[in-house]
């Protein structure tokens, strides 16, 4: 890897608890990361589902795991050689926001899940967050017992055996679990160790159409622009397969809503792709992994206000047909998790039923179907508003209970 060359090549996502340290722990790991996108593109893009990047860096000379790094220069004054740059996706930990942790599920390669030291385990979002990576079948896992700092040596082997038993039987049974304190940044050496060996870059064929999730999209233009100055909207996501370039033709589904003699219907939009940023540079083409900023030709009122968030971008004439309705296979787990012992509602779950409403989350986009059938592990639903997806996209389903909307099971679109 050169140092010119530092687009991310892999998302991993950082997930767990509320207050558990996922922002301590990228901020620990993306130290040396300085961001040159524009303002406008920071403001716009690193909120809803937070991004950062890190490279990685190794000693030469030094033994595994004292060798990795992410500071340029070693202890001995030497310089660092960069490994890989890696995008960290950090979802937020926070119960309701369980829809966003999902959508960014749907564009992380693998994930480290960061349990604190200081609380019995599973709090409710670790159980919750790693039953949602068992789900959509993300396996390569790293867990970071955070914040062993604040615990002596009993309580923290208390801990660790206590997160053992909890993974045990789940997607996370065989993931290493590595002892930090991201806020001393102590111990980054070894998960960075187990993040290179647990969590390899996917291999990607660049010959595939590019298609990208649109996890936001925006106008960055100040209020006040003239018409001579105005740039065209951008829509932030993640390439999940092919490459972009600028220049590139651009489609993007289900596009927008158009009302016509009182019959509305959803449109497809198509553009030029005019600008990318990837990464922490400006770029003349990208590949999957990190978060890309694609400038377009598109009337910044199409993307203002993440209007575009859910949707699928690629090259045109290749993108999964628009649904409003579907039908999908439908595997419910046992009981409901992540349930705090106050919350009233049924923990079992009951089988899906004809009229009742879900949430449910596609790739990056998130919206409420009412079910229209439901047999024995199959359902119809009718959406309230379009997704663009293949046959065989997972689909996670959520379902009211108590005050909230709750992770049930999964779907496989028919
Ligand atoms: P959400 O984004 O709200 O889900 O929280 P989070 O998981 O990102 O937690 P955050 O990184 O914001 O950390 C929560 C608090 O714990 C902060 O006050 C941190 O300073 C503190 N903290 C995080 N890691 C450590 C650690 O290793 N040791 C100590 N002592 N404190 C820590």
């Amino acid at each position: 890897m050169t140092e010119a060359n530092t687009q991310p090549e892999v998302n991993i996502g950082l997930v767990g608890h509320v207050d558990h340290g996922k922002t301590t722990l990228v901020q620990a790991l993306s130290g040396s990361w300085t961001d040159q996108h524009s303002e406008e593109m920071k403001r716009g893009i690193s909120i809803r589902l937070g991004y950062a990047d890190a490279t990685f860096r190794r000693c030469p000379g030094v033994d595994a795991p004292e060798c990795y790094t992410v500071d340029e220069e070693c202890a001995d004054g030497s310089a660092s050689e960069p490994i890989r740059t890696v995008s960290f996706v950090d979802a937020p930990g926070h119960e309701t926001l369980m829809a966003t942790m999902l959508s960014g599920a749907s564009i992380m390669d693998g994930a480290v899940l960061v349990v604190s030291a200081t609380e019995d385990v599973p709090q409710a979002q670790t159980e919750e967050h790693l039953m949602a990576l068992d789900l959509i079948g993300i396996e390569n896992i790293v867990v970071a017992q955070n914040k062993v700092d604040l615990v002596d040596r009993d309580r923290a082997v208390d801990n660790y055996e206590q997160i053992r038993e909890f993974v045990e039987g789940t997607v996370a049974e065989d993931a290493p679990i590595v002892p930090v304190s991201a806020q001393q940044e102590v111990n980054m050496d070894l998960l960075i160790d187990a993040i290179e060996s647990e969590i390899p870059t996917p291999d990607r064929d660049p010959g595939e159409s590019a298609r990208m999730y649109a996890a936001r999209s925006f106008d960055i233009n100040r209020p006040g622009a003239t018409a001579a100055d105005l740039k065209g909207g951008v829509v932030g996501g993640s390439l999940v397969s092919g490459e972009l370039s600028v220049g590139d033709g651009l489609e993007i589904r289900p596009g927008r809503e158009v009302d016509e003699g009182g019959q509305t219907e959803w449109r497809p939009l198509e553009t030029t792709v005019r600008s990318l940023q990837a990464g922490s540079n400006d770029v003349e083409s990208a590949r999957p992994g990190g978060l890309l900023g694609v400038g377009t030709g598109l009337d910044p009122s199409l993307t203002k206000g993440d209007a575009l968030a859910g949707q699928v971008a690629g090259e045109p004439g290749t993108l999964p047909p628009t649904r409003n309705e579907f039908e999908m296979q439908v595997d419910l787990l046992d009981r409901v998790v992540g349930k705090e012992d106050d919350e009233s509602g049924e923990s079992d779950i009951e089988e899906i039923s004809t009229g009742e409403p879900l949430m449910l989350t596609v790739g990056t986009a998130t919206t409420v179907g009412a079910v229209t059938s439901a047999r024995d592990g199959e359902c119809e639903v009718s959406l309230k508003r379009p997704v663009c997806a293949e046959a065989g996209a997972q689909i996670a389903i959520n379902r009211r209970v108590g005050a909230r909307w709750r992770l049930i099971g999964v779907g496989t679109l028919s």
